[in-house]
């Protein structure tokens, strides 16, 4: 009895594995269906849409995505281009909106003088509209929709 209980766990376990091979087949992931051991062919880049027409924010906290040209703007420790333009100092001359007051803020909400530390790396919040569709789909809805769907 215990050698046939034996047998059918080590059957089981090889059963088991088997499945989670030809599932694992079949899972999408985000580089597609090519073979571990192989490189599979890239996706074509995503066309940037900068043609200053900003894009609805999808909620008021929602940094808002660029709607003009960034390639090859520099932003490390010595330089950020992004603030020759967006600085409150620089915004009369370039008419570019000037960052928040939230980018003055530090973590505890105390106003500074100059951009935050923690908002200085623009690009860890701010990406360039792209032409891209949605790597998987989703059910997000505005808060308008929700409010209107239930009659407010
Ligand atoms: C040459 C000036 C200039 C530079 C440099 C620049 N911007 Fe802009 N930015 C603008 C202007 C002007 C607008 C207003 C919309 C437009 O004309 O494209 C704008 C709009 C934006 C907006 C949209 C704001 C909103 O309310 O929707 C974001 C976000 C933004 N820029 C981020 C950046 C980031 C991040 C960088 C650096 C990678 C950068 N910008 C560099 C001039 C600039
Ligand atoms: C940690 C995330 C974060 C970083 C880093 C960041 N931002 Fe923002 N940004 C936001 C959020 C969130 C908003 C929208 C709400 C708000 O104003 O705080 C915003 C709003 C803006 C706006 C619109 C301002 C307005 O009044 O409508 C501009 C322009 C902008 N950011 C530019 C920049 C630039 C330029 C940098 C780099 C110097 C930067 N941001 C760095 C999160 C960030």
């Amino acid at each position: 009895m215990k050698t046939f209980t034996t047998i059918g766990f080590t059957l089981l376990l090889i059963l088991s594995g088997l499945s989670a091979v030809t599932a694992a087949d079949n899972i999408a992931t985000l580089r597609g269906s090519a073979p571990l051991n192989q490189e599979g062919e890239a996706p074509p880049m995503p066309r940037p849409e900068s043609n200053d027409q900003k894009r609805k924010r999808n909620y008021p906290m929602q940094p808002p995505v660029i709607p003009h040209n960034v390639q090859g703007y520099q932003v490390d420790m010595k330089v950020n281009k992004c603030l020759s333009c967006h600085a409150r100092k620089r915004a009369e001359e370039s008419q570019a909106p000037m960052i928040s007051v939230t980018h003055y803020m530090d973590r505890d909400g105390n106003f500074l003088a100059d951009v935050s530390p923690r908002r200085y790396f623009c690009f860890q919040c701010h990406v360039e509209q792209t032409n891209a569709k949605p790597l998987v789909n989703n059910t997000f809805k505005d808060i308008d929709d929700i409010l209107a769907e239930e009659g407010q």
